[in-house]
């Protein structure tokens, strides 16, 4: 196969020139990090089941008329992706307390919200993506105060849906950070979830025991979390039970 050229590697996923003009392949690694990077680790088969989990979201979001990047999955790794210019905020929703919030405000985790709340970080590794206000991000220009109802509105959608697909299946959504990129169509641009939605992005607690089965159980040390991304996938029945064997590839439909 011809060398394809690469456009960016991040921490988790790499993306690549796509077959036509306005697209990328998108490519999940094993890689899992953690604290901006501070605490790393190669999980076998984290990318199998995050591009296989995040289509599966991203096609759900379709399906109620939320507009997102995925076009279509061409492996086990790799999805086709909707070009997009990446602004430069990481939505977060919360519905419960937990990770930094609570850090900050002192609420235990688990606390439930008063109702969903929406926070902005400003996507920069070597600020260790620190919380904004929109007031900066209206007089820095990251976004424009259109921008920023276009992207409430969303990010309220997307935990709507996200929510109910995983009461669904016994999982509390009890938080979730998505980013979102603009697109281009004639004159008109509007925004559209980008990057992915996955048990890395997520926090997500069986609803009975509350067991971890998110990315906090590596950040945490709290066992394996293949075990607990696998256990997301068989619940949302997206996986055959033997794909996340790093040795033998086996062709998924
Ligand atoms: P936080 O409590 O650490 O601020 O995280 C909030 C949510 O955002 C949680 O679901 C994990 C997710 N998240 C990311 O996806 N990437 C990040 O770099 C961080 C810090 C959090």
């Amino acid at each position: 196969m011809a060398r394809r050229k690469k456009i960016y590697e991040g921490k988790a996923k790499i993306l690549y020139e796509g077959p036509e003009p306005g697209t990328f392949v998108q490519y999940f690694k094993d890689d899992a990090t953690a604290f901006n990077a501070e605490k790393k680790a190669t999980i076998d088969g984290k990318g199998v089941l995050n591009n296989r989990l995040s289509e599966f979201f991203m096609k759900g979001l379709t399906q109620i008329g939320i507009p997102n990047h995925f076009l279509k999955r061409l492996n086990m790794r790799e999805q086709l992706i909707r070009q997009v210019e990446i602004i430069p905020l990481e939505v977060i929703v919360r519905n419960f307390a937990a990770g930094s919030m609570s850090t900050r405000l002192g609420l235990s985790e688990g606390t439930a919200l008063p109702r969903p709340i929406v926070e902005f970080c400003l996507k920069d590794d070597k600020l260790g993506d620190p919380l904004v206000s929109e007031e900066h991000i209206i007089a820095f220009g990251w976004a424009s105060q259109q921008d920023l109802d276009d992207m409430l509105a969303l990010a309220l959608r997307v935990n709507d849906f996200m929510s109910g697909v995983m009461l669904a299946v016994g999982i509390k959504l009890v938080d979730f950070k998505i980013e979102i990129g603009r697109v281009w169509e004639n004159d008109f641009q509007r925004l559209i979830v980008a990057d992915e939605i996955s048990p890395d992005s997520c926090r997500l607690w069986d609803v009975e025991t509350g067991q971890k089965l998110d990315k906090d159980v590596f950040r945490r040390d709290l066992g394996s979390l293949t075990d607990a991304y696998t256990e997301v996938a068989r619940r949302l029945g997206v996986l055959p039970s033997n794909v996340t064997h790093a040795t033998k590839p086996t062709l998924i439909n």
